[in-house]
């Protein structure tokens, strides 16, 4: 089940930035799947963690690539994803003390797709086209 697809509006042009974002609407289209086919709290609770751990690491390396390129709004866009980090942190904890049948609910998805669809075409698509005219 594809509930999160890369849009061309969500391209940032840059390959680092694009490419984690590619793998992790991957993992969160898994937990889709794992959620509409009624798989085990357990398994959509690994397939969350994943996401949330790789979009940790996907907001440090954006975090790094801002620091190397003093990249002048870099203040507000590490807010963002601090912010972005506790609100998943969030749904964990709720995810957690949930019952079972909760893991239907589709608000879940629905927040990963605001993450998504929000995020990539302002903040990331801004800092990749700054890094691209600081080329020669
Ligand atoms: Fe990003
Ligand atoms: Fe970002």
């Amino acid at each position: 089940m594809v509930w999160i697809a890369l849009e061309e509006r969500q391209e940032t042009g840059h390959a680092m930035i694009d490419g984690d974002h590619a793998g992790i609407v991957e993992i969160i289209n898994q937990l889709a799947s794992a959620i509409t086919q009624h798989k085990s709290k357990d398994v959509c609770g690994k397939l969350l963690d994943q996401i949330i751990h790789d979009t940790k690491a996907h907001f440090a390396r954006e975090n790094r690539l801002m620091a190397e390129h003093h990249y002048p709004k870099a203040d507000q866009h590490q807010a963002e994803h601090a912010r972005l980090i506790g609100q998943s942190l969030d749904l964990k904890i709720w995810f957690d003390a949930a019952p079972a049948e909760s893991v239907m609910s589709v608000s879940l998805l629905h927040f990963l797709e605001d993450w998504w669809t929000r995020h990539i075409p302002s903040f990331d698509k801004e800092l990749a086209d700054f890094i691209a005219a600081q080329k020669p």
